[in-house]
């Protein structure tokens, strides 16, 4: 590529992701910048980067871009332009109109373009020529997620001598959903192309596994697909869960620090000391469930069962891919239903609802975190969901209740936080008042047991399960080749 320099052209390991961990934005005078980039991906990959010499391969977050590789904090950045259009058809329209509904149940409706897939194969194309050219021989490469889903089998075509595995850091929907789409069997076939292919739960290598069978011809043993190809030594993939984490010792550490309880105190004070304040942090987005839970706390309001001056929510909704019009009218829908809820309860000492449409920095969220006694995770459905780690591993204090949908991933492995079905207004009801009565002793005995499991399982034991596992394989596969 234009962009590539002496140096650029041999690392060992290599991860790509649709986003680099950093954003590059303009400044009301033009002047360009860099902020970190949203979402669970980005704080999950980050820490696993900064341990390795490696490089990230992604998109800088703004069209039309060309920019030279650079060095941020530690970690080898090598940008992929998108044009204008590609950020239309490939990212707004495949990736975030098809393939996200798609693989969330549906919850919003995906829309079919062929034009939108033949820009994901484009782009998926320029990403995988982007690695090829900077991996070196025997590279491992690292490919993140749905916007990417074509880029193992591109590279493998170009590179067989890379060992290649691919994360994705969203549900598998089950074939019955899958099979809508009209592309189904080009995505296996380009998932198939790596070594290893990681997902969050066990239900989504299941999933996988049982497209892969009804799609393909391969065997599948799990965790082993036997892959076919025809004139070629059959190969063999490994398909299963790999629940992703945090860097969880670091949100201890920032919470135990004096400045941030403090902030924790003034944010407490500053919503007129509430004797709960219960917190929901999530990106803007339909999945996430905020209005079954503002219709809970809406009806519990309603029916006197708690009051302003008692419990107040705060909800943090970072914005979210806003040219998309399934998130601008969930943001109508749901700064509508904040508006009403406030203007019904909130007194002038007291708002029900303490909502903010922007994204906070690390320190913010921790201190938010401490404030919190509730915290709401009500997904309709969700990969993982890494805010509902946060909250556990920032509470040394062994303090706070976790209610936790069972639709997010990490209620598989969070097993002391309350779990509720979002969809059960009632029940969901139900668990907040739990939650807001739950005396001091049980909160401290879950709340011991949720960051027992964030501590021990964290994002480094992630990526090195991952890894060996990857590693691994490839030795496998070379034995098999040669038997
Ligand atoms: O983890 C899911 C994910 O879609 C990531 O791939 C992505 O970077 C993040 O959420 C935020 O979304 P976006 O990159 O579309 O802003």
């Amino acid at each position: 590529t234009a962009s590539k320099t002496s140096e650029d052209h041999d690392y060992d390991f290599v991860v790509v992701s649709n986003r680099l961990p950093v954003d590059r934005v303009t400044a009301p005078d033009g002047t360009p910048g860099w902020t970190r980039s949203p979402g669970g991906l980005v704080t999950a990959l980050e820490p696993v980067m900064r341990e390795k010499d490696g490089a990230w391969v992604g998109w800088a977050g703004q069209p039309d871009v060309a920019l030279d590789p650079f060095d941020n904090e530690g970690i080898r950045i090598v940008p992929v332009p998108l044009t204008v259009e590609e950020i239309a058809n490939y990212y707004e329209g495949f990736s975030n109109d098809t393939l996200w509904p798609l693989y969330h149940d549906v919850i919003a409706a995906p829309s079919y373009h062929r034009e939108w897939w033949e820009s994901y194969v484009a782009v998926n194309q320029r990403f995988a020529d982007a690695t090829a050219a900077i991996s070196a021989q025997g590279a491992t490469v690292w490919v993140q997620d749905y916007q990417l889903q074509l880029v193992p089998k591109m590279l493998r075509e170009q590179r067989p001598d890379l060992t290649i595995g691919f994360f994705n850091h969203i549900p598998f929907p089950p074939y019955g959903i899958y099979s809508q789409l009209p592309w189904r069997a080009q995505i296996i076939e380009g998932l198939l192309g790596a070594d290893v292919i990681g997902f969050q739960r066990v239900a989504d290598a299941s999933n996988f596994s049982r497209a892969v069978r009804r799609l393909t011809t391969n065997v599948t043993r799990n965790p082993v697909i036997e892959v076919v190809t025809e004139g070629q030594a059959t190969r063999r993939v490994i398909a299963k869960a790999f629940p992703i984490s945090i860097d969880a010792s670091s949100y201890e550490e920032l919470a135990r620090q004096p400045h941030i309880q403090a902030r924790a105190q003034e944010i407490r004070e500053g919503l007129g000391n509430p004797k709960t304040i219960m917190l929901g942090v999530d990106r803007l987005d339909y999945t996430k469930g905020i209005g079954h839970r503002l219709k809970a706390f809406g009806e519990l309001l309603t029916e006197g069962r708690v009051s302003v001056e008692d419990v107040t929510l705060v909800q943090v909704a970072s914005p979210s891919r806003e040219r998309v019009k399934a998130y601008m009218d969930l943001r109508d829908e749901i700064e509508l239903t904040v508006g009403r809820i406030n203007g019904d309860f909130a007194t002038m000492s007291h708002t029900a609802i303490s909502y903010h449409h922007h994204g906070y920095p690390r320190d913010e969220m921790v201190a938010l975190y401490l404030a919190a006694d509730v915290m709401l995770v009500t997904a309709l459905r969700d990969g993982m969901n890494l805010v509902a780690k946060e909250y556990c591993a920032a509470r040394f204090d062994n303090d706070g209740v976790l209610i936790i949908s069972e639709f997010a991933g990490a209620s598989d492995e969070l097993k002391r936080a309350l779990r509720i079905n979002p969809h059960d207004i009632d029940g969901l009801k139900e668990s907040i008042l739990q939650a807001i009565q739950m005396p001091k002793q049980e909160r401290a005995t879950r709340m011991r047991s949720l960051r027992k499991r964030v501590l021990e399982y964290d994002v480094s034991r992630w990526s090195s399960t991952f890894l060996t596992t990857l590693a691994q394989s490839r030795a496998a596969q070379d034995d098999y080749a040669d038997s």
